[in-house]
């Protein structure tokens, strides 16, 4: 049996791709801090999950593995930005190191997980495709990019390493996230009415579903020419899924079965870049599910309480929250507890 070490399991990607591999009939080695929880990774037979954090991974991390997806982020721009030592660290510093520790251990294959945001500020007219020179002006997109350079530098006969630009996902995960794009708009239009659109709307995005995200990295992970393949960029989404963010909210408040107002927010966002996916195509691999169908099954979700708005479905809160009770709770805890105090004999 086949072993894959995935980092970042826990993950809004991670816990949609990990059971699918399991599917296949993978062992599965899942490494995560589990910042958001370890309960959506249902055990499994073959499922080892580590509680680590991927900047102390070791040689023994990948004894018996045959290939890496290292799925592990601080997962957006904003994020990026607040915790910027972090991000160049998780993103760019330690999956640098997990390749480089893979390939040491005769690790055969090692899958990148990138994001179409390395593209940056692109010209409205641009169509980015993987040769057009990336522009980030984010922690994010750059330390992205760095990883993207480094990573792919250790590709040889023995090592096959391969970038997946991602578009921006949308759809159900049991690590929800409601903070992405459309997952967000169908998440205000159900609370509120309202579908908030980022100003001055005019900006290209990129969009993917997820279970097309999960289908790249298995497609990618079971190529039968990986020469092909090793040491190449690709960005996976669909040309006909690149919206402007005005009508990406048009076409999500059409989608939603009440009436609701597009909501004008932010300050201009500078970034926009329309991405072009022949190349992944070429492959023979395309993306299929389209925007309108996953909006109502989010929205199916929302009415039945599948989906909660909770604190972990909005990243950037999450980890602001857990820094700030970190700070309180180093301050007061004793003894292992706050009332409840560990055990002992006093003296
Ligand atoms: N979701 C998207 O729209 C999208 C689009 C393009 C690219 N990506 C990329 O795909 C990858 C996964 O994204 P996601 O949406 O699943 O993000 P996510 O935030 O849901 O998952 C990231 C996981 O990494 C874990 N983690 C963070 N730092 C860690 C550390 N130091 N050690 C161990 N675990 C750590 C977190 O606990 C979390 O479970 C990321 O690299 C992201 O940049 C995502």
């Amino acid at each position: 049996m086949k072993r894959i070490l995935v980092t970042g399991a826990g993950g809004y990607i991670g816990t949609r791709l990990v059971p699918a591999l399991l599917d296949r009939g993978w062992a599965v080695r899942a490494v995560d801090r589990f910042f958001f929880g370890e309960e959506f990774l249902a055990d499994h037979e073959h499922l080892e999950k580590i509680r680590e954090d991927t900047r102390r991974l070791g040689a023994r991390h990948f004894e018996g593995v045959d290939a890496v997806i290292d799925l592990v982020a601080i997962s957006n721009e904003a994020c990026g930005q607040l915790f910027k030592d972090a991000t160049w660290q998780i993103n760019c510093e330690s999956r640098v190191r997990t390749a480089g520790l893979a390939k040491q251990a005769g690790v055969g294959m090692y899958l990148l997980p990138s994001s179409c945001s390395v593209y940056g500020e692109q010209d409205r007219a641009t169509i980015c495709d993987e040769a057009t020179p990336p522009r980030p002006l984010t922690a994010y997109g750059q330390a992205n990019l760095q990883a993207e350079h480094r990573a792919l530098a250790l590709a040889d006969e023995g090592f096959t390493a391969v970038v997946l630009r991602q578009a921006t996902i949308f759809g159900y995960s049991p690590r929800i996230r409601l903070d992405l794009a459309i997952n967000y708009m169908v998440h205000r239009a159900w609370r509120d009415g309202q579908v908030p659109v980022v100003r001055d709307g005019t900006q290209w995005r990129p969009f993917l579903h997820i279970d097309d995200a999960v289908a790249a990295q298995m497609f990618m992970l079971e190529h039968p020419d990986r020469r092909a393949i090793s040491g190449q960029v690709y960005n996976v989404g669909a040309n006909e899924l690149n919206y402007t963010s005005e009508a990406l909210g048009k076409l999500v408040a059409e989608s939603v079965p009440r009436d609701v107002e597009l909501e004008w927010v932010g300050d201009s966002d500078q970034r926009s870049y329309h991405v072009e996916c022949g190349k992944i195509e070429s492959l023979g691999w395309r993306a299929g599910r389209r925007i309108p169908e996953a909006v109502r099954q989010l929205w199916d979700m929302l009415e039945d309480g599948r989906i909660q708005g909770t604190p972990q479905t909005h990243t950037l809160q999450w980890y602001r929250d857990l820094a700030h009770w970190h700070k309180i709770i180093r301050k007061v805890e004793m003894y292992g507890g706050i009332l409840d105090i560990d055990a002992g004999d006093g003296e």
